[in-house]
C-alpha cells in the first residue's frame, strides 16, 4: 500500500481513538472523508475474481436480477460465470481476502486501537453499477473502506431479531428500509457502521469496497462454548449434591433451598476467572483456515543459525495470536494464546511476545538478547513449527 497511516487518530479523521470508543464504536456510525487519502488499492476487480475460482478461498456473487429476485451464488467460481454475467447489477464478495493477500492484510495495522482478537476479516466486494447485497443489516461492527470507483451507502433503522425480512432462502435482505442519512464514497473514504445498523451500498461506477469486519461471540456461543469447555474438566462423579437438605413436605414440589444449591453449583463451576481466560483466549484466537498453518520442524541451534545467516519471521496473517497475565498458586505468569491453543510462560517473556505478537519482522537485532533464554528459544521454536511463524524467503 502506497500509503501507511500509523495512528488511529488519521484513520479516525482527527477523532482520538478514546471519543471514537466513547462516542460511536458499537453506537452510532460515522463517516470519515479521507480516512486513507489518496488510497490506491493494490488489487483490481481481476484480481479479485482471480481469487475467487480458488477453491479455498469463499466466495459469492448476487444478482439483484438473476434467475430469481437477489440470486445467490456461491463459488468458486470458472471463467463461464464471468462470461455470463450481466452489464449491471450485480456484486462479487470475498471473505477474508487478508489471508491470502499481505498487501490487504496491511490495512489491519490502522486498526491496532482496537483489539486483533476482535478483528474477523478483511472482506472485498466488487460490484458493477447498481451492484448491491440489497437493504441489510450486520450483527457486527464494520469499518467500509472504499477502495476503487464510488458507492452509494444509504444507512437506516437499527435492527433487532423482530426486524422483518423478504422471504430467501439465503440472504437477509430487509422488508422495509427507513432511510436516515446518505453518502457517496470516494477511493480513500471510510464509514463506520454499528452492528445491526440497516445499511444498503450501491455502486455507482464499477466499485470495490473493503469491509474490516470484527467478530463478537453470540451470548448463545458463550454459554454453550464456555460450558462445553468446563464439562471436559469435571468426572462424572461430581454432581448435584443435597446432603443435609429438610425433609420435603409435597415431594413433587421443587424448593428455592433446591434452586440454590443448584445455583452454587453453577457458580462454583463458572465463576474461575483463570478457567474462563483460558476458554476465552483458545476461542478468540480459533484460525479461520488452519490448513494455512503449515510449519516446519527447526532446533533452536538451526534457528540461530538462520538468524545469523539474516533470515527474517514474519507472522502467518492464518495465526491469531494473543495473550494476558495470569495468577499461579505464588507467582504471576503470561498465558500466551496461539491460534486456538494456549500455553503459559514466565513473565519475562511479556517483552518476546510483544515483539512476536506486533514487530513488522523478526530478525537477528531484536531476537539475539534472547539465544541464551532457552524458553524463549523453545517457544519461538514451537511458533515455527507450528506455522504461526513463517521464513519470509520460504
Ligand atoms: C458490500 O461490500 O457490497 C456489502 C458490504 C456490507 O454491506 O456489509
Ligand atoms: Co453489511
Amino acid at each position: 500500500m502506497s500509503n501507511t497511516i500509523d495512528t488511529p487518530l488519521e484513520i479516525l479523521g482527527g477523532i482520538s481513538a478514546e471519543v471514537f470508543l466513547r462516542d460511536y464504536w458499537q453506537k452510532k456510525p460515522l463517516l470519515i472523508r479521507q480516512a486513507i487519502p489518496d488510497f490506491v488499492s493494490p488489487l483490481d476487480g481481476n484480481d479479485l475474481a482471480g481469487l475467487s475460482l480458488e477453491d479455498m478461498v469463499e466466495s459469492r456473487i448476487v444478482l439483484e436480477h438473476g434467475e430469481t429476485p437477489w440470486q445467490l451464488k456461491h463459488g468458486p467460481f470458472d471463467d463461464e460465470t464471468y462470461n455470463t454475467l450481466p452489464e449491471r447489477d450485480w456484486t462479487l464478495l470475498v471473505q477474508a481476502v487478508d489471508q491470502f493477500s499481505p498487501d490487504v492484510a496491511e490495512v489491519l495495522e490502522h486498526f491496532k486501537f482496537l483489539p486483533n482478537w476482535r478483528i474477523d476479516d478483511v472482506m472485498i466486494s466488487f460490484a458493477v453499477p447498481g451492484g448491491s447485497v440489497g437493504p441489510h443489516y450486520d450483527n457486527y461492527d464494520v469499518f467500509l473502506l472504499q477502495a476503487e470507483g464510488q458507492r452509494q451507502w444509504k444507512i437506516g433503522q437499527m435492527c433487532d431479531n423482530e426486524s422483518l425480512l423478504l422471504k430467501h432462502p439465503d440472504l437477509r435482505i430487509l422488508d422495509s428500509f427507513e432511510q436516515t442519512d446518505e453518502w457517496t464514497l470516494e477511493p480513500g473514504d471510510m464509514l463506520y457502521l454499528p452492528p445491526r445498523l440497516a445499511h444498503w451500498g450501491i455502486a455507482q461506477t464499477d466499485c470495490m469496497t473493503w469491509s474490516v469486519g470484527f467478530r463478537a461471540p453470540s451470548t448463545a456461543e458463550v454459554v454453550t462454548h464456555y460450558a462445553d469447555f468446563v464439562a471436559r474438566f469435571l468426572p462424572d462423579e461430581q454432581r448435584y449434591s443435597d446432603a443435609g437438605m429438610s425433609p420435603v413436605s409435597n415431594p413433587s414440589y421443587i424448593r428455592t433451598e433446591d434452586i440454590q444449591r443448584l445455583r452454587a453449583l453453577l457458580n462454583e463451576q463458572l465463576n474461575d476467572d483463570r478457567m474462563l481466560l483460558t476458554w476465552f483466549g483458545q476461542y478468540m484466537t480459533e484460525p479461520r483456515y488452519p490448513d494455512l498453518l503449515v510449519g516446519s520442524e527447526l532446533s533452536t541451534e538451526e534457528l540461530i543459525q538462520s538468524l545469523e545467516d539474516g533470515a527474517l519471521f514474519t507472522r502467518n496473517p492464518t495465526a491469531r495470536l494473543a495473550w494476558s497475565h495470569i495468577q499461579l498458586d505464588q507467582e504471576s505468569a503470561v498465558v500466551f494464546f496461539v491460534s486456538g491453543n494456549s500455553r503459559i510462560l514466565s513473565e519475562h517473556l511479556v517483552v518476546l511476545l510483544d515483539l512476536v505478537c506486533c514487530a513488522d519482522a523478526l530478525h537477528l537485532d531484536n531476537l539475539q538478547a534472547w539465544f541464551s533464554d532457552a524458553e524463549a528459544m523453545t517457544l519461538l521454536c514451537e511458533l515455527i513449527k507450528q506455522g504461526s511463524l513463517e521464513s519470509l524467503d520460504e
